[in-house]
């Protein structure tokens, strides 16, 4: 993960690089710093913690300088400390890094057996000492970058500056992502294009082995081996992705309270509100060809691939695998041509997805890409790119980015169903009927909701552990909830299928552990509330999230019963998130954690 940004400028470039790391907060935010270069000295500043820390640094020792490179990190190899925050260092080379320099150790063995004196316990100060002790035996600066980047292995984009050389920026990539944005006399470089979106709009990605030499004047491209290479310049739609909170006191909520509005807006794009018909738009893949379906993807975007795998099978009668990414990559399964694999990534970044998707385009399956970044690696390699249109999501646990994934997958489903013929048309127009009602139930139920949440969540702040249960697409919504609940209040929380209980969890049930039962008036609804008894028989609190017939339907005592409005099962999952969402944000509100920016957490997760 970790945030990069460079500016070769014609005025000073501080401010403009911070400016931009906060944008990309979103990549780490346990420490930060700066450095540039003015009059032949290259300096730095950086803090431990948030940007704020590295901000307040700045205004006491302000750096002049119009060129200069800039990093927010999540730390990999050594503690989140000052010492260890980029850039490091060395000999008047600074350097930069996001990803992981998997054969760091070796070369650092290496390099103190010639002399070299280590500051950090990072990988990337590897990097500087190569770059350093290259250009020491003669090597120039351009030279020296390609001798190191055939020495290192690994997942990287890294960015160096040469104190004598204050014209020009050297970058790399391989995994991590990097853009390059012209400006007029100036050059950028950042993790992505929305942090370089108020400099610029015209970006170059690079590739998985481009080495980039950027000046004042303009960029060159060449491979490691030193070959010119020609990569297309873009014109990037990132600045309307520059969003503020509204006035939300957290982006969680502001998320969570504008997704009937952004599903309603992703279903334009799917859906033919005339015909009630869901739209081919340009998919390569034919579903009727297709003898399975793999699908994979990490964290809340398995875990809604979860339930797509629910709706495939059901309604279109296609068998899915789905795993997450990181097993996915290294199972070694037999994969045929015939297959089709559906990746999903919010970020559309996340390395375990992008490896297993290369996995599968080696193996030659189609490949479909749920993306909500349509400028990312994962969206740039897949065959058909089905957008979610969720657009930014700042938050780092994902809400909106969930429930328009559902929505997609819903569709794909269904068409997939109808081109496979186990849908028929009167069919596909009852599920489409439902999906268009669908923002306007999100709006009611987030209204009807909320004041009861917020005050069970005080309640629920005071507990250490905390089960939820479900049963069919509620049982990926089970594992959700626990998810959101553990990365933003820190409580331990574990979802389990309904019918596993007794199978295990049932020996935690006490007073002290709330059961979130998730179960609305469906096919399984009976077999839940037998598991529920079970629950409250063993003097468990149950939290009983259902619909109006389920509420009706159940005796059983419970510490708070959230009724929402009976709505058909395909659209069940996405209503049935709004609570677990709500529940999640309003006890970690309550808890006073730091709610958009988890510990230890990071949006966009670039290494393994
Ligand atoms: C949890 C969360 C993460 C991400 C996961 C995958 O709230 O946001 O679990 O879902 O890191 O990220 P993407 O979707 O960007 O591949």
């Amino acid at each position: 993960m970790c945030g990069i940004v460079g500016i070769v400028g014609k005025e000073p470039v501080a401010e403009r690089l911070v400016d931009a790391l906060r944008r990309l907060e979103y990549r780490g935010y346990d420490s930060a710093g700066v450095a540039t270069i003015h009059d032949g000295v290259m300096e730095r500043r950086r803090a431990e913690g948030k940007l704020v820390n590295l901000e307040r640094k700045l205004g006491g020792e302000p750096l002049p300088g119009t060129t200069g490179i800039a990093h927010t990190r999540w730390a990999t190899h050594g503690v989140p400390n000052e010492t260890n925050a980029h850039p490091h260092f060395v000999e008047g080379v600074a350097v930069v890094h996001n990803g992981i320099i998997e054969n760091f150790s070796e070369l650092r063995d290496e390099l103190v057996a010639e002399g070299a004196v280590f500051e950090s316990q990072t990988d990337t100060e590897v990097v500087a000492h190569l770059l350093a002790k290259y250009t020491r035996e003669g090597l120039g600066h351009r030279d020296a970058m390609l001798a190191m980047l055939n020495r290192v292995t690994g997942a990287y984009a890294l960015v160096v500056m040469f104190q004598d050389d204050p014209d020009t920026i050297l970058s790399a990539r391989f995994g991590p992502p990097l853009a390059i944005g012209h400006g007029k006399g100036e050059m950028f470089l950042g993790s992505d294009a929305i942090a370089l979106a108020p400099f610029t709009n015209q970006i170059t990605y690079l590739v998985d082995g481009d080495c980039a030499i950027m000046t004042s004047k303009g960029v060159e491209i060449i491979d490691y081996a030193g070959k010119p290479v020609s990569r297309p310049k873009q014109i990037s739609q990132a600045a309307a992705f520059l969003v503020d909170k509204g006035n939300h006191r957290h982006f969680m909520e502001k998320e969570i309270y504008e997704q009937p509005e952004i599903i309603s807006h992703a279903l334009g794009y799917y859906v033919d509100f005339a015909t009630q018909t869901i739209k081919a738009n340009g998919s390569t893949i034919d579903f009727a060809t297709v003898s399975s379906l793999a699908i994979s993807a990490c964290g809340t975007a398995f875990l809604s691939g979860l339930v797509g795998k629910y709706w495939f099978e059901r309604y279109a009668r296609l068998p899915v695998e789905i795993d997450v990414a990181s097993e996915f990559r290294y199972r070694e399964m037999p994969l045929l041509p015939t297959q089709a694999a559906l990746f999903i990534s919010q970020s559309g970044e996340t390395a375990d997805t992008l490896a297993s998707l290369r996995y599968c385009k080696e193996n030659g399956l189609k490949i479909g890409a749920v993306v909500n970044v349509k400028e990312s690696t994962i969206a740039r390699e897949a065959d058909t790119i089905y957008p979610i249109l969720a657009g930014p999501e700042i938050g780092v646990a994902s809400t909106k980015a969930f429930t328009c994934q559902l929505a997609v997958l819903a569709a794909l489903s269904i068409k997939a169903g109808r081109q496979r013929g186990t849908i028929d048309a009167a069919q596909e127009r009852e599920l489409v009927h439902h999906l268009i009602e669908m923002p306007r139930v999100m709006s009611r139920v987030l209204n009807l909701i909320q004041p009861q949440i917020e005050a069970l969540s005080r309640d629920l702040s005071k507990y250490k552990d905390v089960l939820y249960l479900g049963r069919g697409t509620s049982y990926p919504l089970a594992l959700e909830g626990a998810l959101k609940l553990k990365e933003i209040s820190y409580i331990h929380a574990e979802g389990y299928a309904a019918g596993e209980l007794k199978h295990g969890p049932i020996a935690l049930i006490d007073e002290n552990m709330p059961v979130i039962v998730i179960a609305p008036y469906d096919r399984f609804y009976e077999k839940t509330v037998s598991n529920m008894q079970e629950v409250a028989a063993r003097g468990g609190k149950i939290i009983f999230i259902t619909d109006e017939k389920g509420a009706a339907a159940s005796k059983l005592p419970t510490m708070a019963t959230i009724v929402l409005p009976d709505v058909d099962e395909v659209i069940a999952p996405m209503i049935f998130s709004l609570p677990i969402q709500l529940l999640a944000y309003h006890t970690a509100v309550f808890m006073g954690t730091d709610v958009d920016q988890p510990r230890n957490l990071a949006k966009s997760v670039t290494v393994e």
